[in-house]
């Protein structure tokens, strides 16, 4: 499938996990594709990697949550590569405690990267997306979102609060042919999971009619359905990607 050939793609921490394997499906269906990571090195690695198996892939450092930098870096790639026809915002980080527990910092940082990161690069690369009357933006945000989940009232708030940014973008920028949707994914098999005791894990494969954690490439193929033409007259939705888990 060469469904985006010639698109300019920005990955936020495409480095590993579900960011790499979109970047990796976006490359496939012909993308030249941006992957973001917090340093340097990472970045360039991940991209020379990526291209290594096929498609034009660059890895620029750039911390989502420092909201300056993203409007400097993506001003800069602008210039070299033009503006961009898609932006996933993926870049994300937990800091689990139950409320009673939770410090400030923990919260700020939560919120920080997965919420107001989203909104700063959203903000960045609009403009040039309606000087092309066109554009996707896709936000992954997570089945607790929905759900809620103890311990993660932070990553829950900034989830669900993506889902209204998405709704926003929408409506505001439907009209200049931009889209923005939001794919959900349930329990995905990724170094952010990988972190959880075993028996929590068997006990939530054990709540998904599909029995098993889902792989990052299973949400990849909604991100570039999301991404192409096929997809141009849906917006402001929620796609969720999970097993079965919520229904
Ligand atoms: N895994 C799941 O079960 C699951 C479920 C639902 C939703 N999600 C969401 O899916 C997205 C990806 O999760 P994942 O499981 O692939 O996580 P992961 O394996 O921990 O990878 C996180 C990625 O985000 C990047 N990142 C973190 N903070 C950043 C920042 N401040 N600026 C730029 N990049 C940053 C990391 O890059 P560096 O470390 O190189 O900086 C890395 O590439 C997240 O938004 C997550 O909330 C995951």
């Amino acid at each position: 499938m060469n469904g985006l050939n010639g698109k300019l793609a920005l990955v936020t921490g495409g480095t590993r996990g579900i960011g790499n394997a979109i970047a990796r499906a976006l490359l496939d269906a012909g993308a030249r594709v941006v992957v973001t990571g917090r340093d340097a090195a990472g970045a360039e690695k991940a991209a020379a990697t990526l291209a290594e198996a096929g498609g034009e892939c660059r890895g620029v450092a750039l911390d989502v949550s420092d909201f300056n930098q993203v409007q400097e870096v993506i001003k800069g790639l602008e210039k070299d590569l033009g503006a961009f026809d898609v932006l996933v915002n993926n870049a994300g980080i937990t800091r689990d405690d139950v409320v009673m527990r939770m410090k400030e910092e923990d919260w700020d940082a939560v919120l920080n990267t997965n919420l107001k990161g989203s909104f700063a690069c959203a903000k960045a690369v609009i403009r040039g997306m309606m000087k092309k009357r066109g554009g996707r933006i896709i936000n992954v945000t997570s089945i607790v979102g929905t759900m809620g989940n103890i311990g993660q009232a932070n990553y829950v708030a900034a989830k669900a609060g993506t889902e209204g940014l998405t709704r926003t973008l929408a409506r505001e920028y439907a009209s200049r042919g931009i889209t923005c949707n939001a794919v959900a994914p349930g329990f995905i098999d990724t170094d952010m999971t990988r972190a959880m005791e075993p028996a929590a894990r068997d006990q939530l494969t054990g709540q998904i009619p599909m029995e098993r954690f889902g792989q990052p490439e299973d949400v990849a193929g909604v991100v570039v359905f999301l991404a192409s033409d096929a997809a141009a007259y849906v917006t402001g939705q929620v796609i969720h990607v999970n097993g079965g888990m919520l229904m």
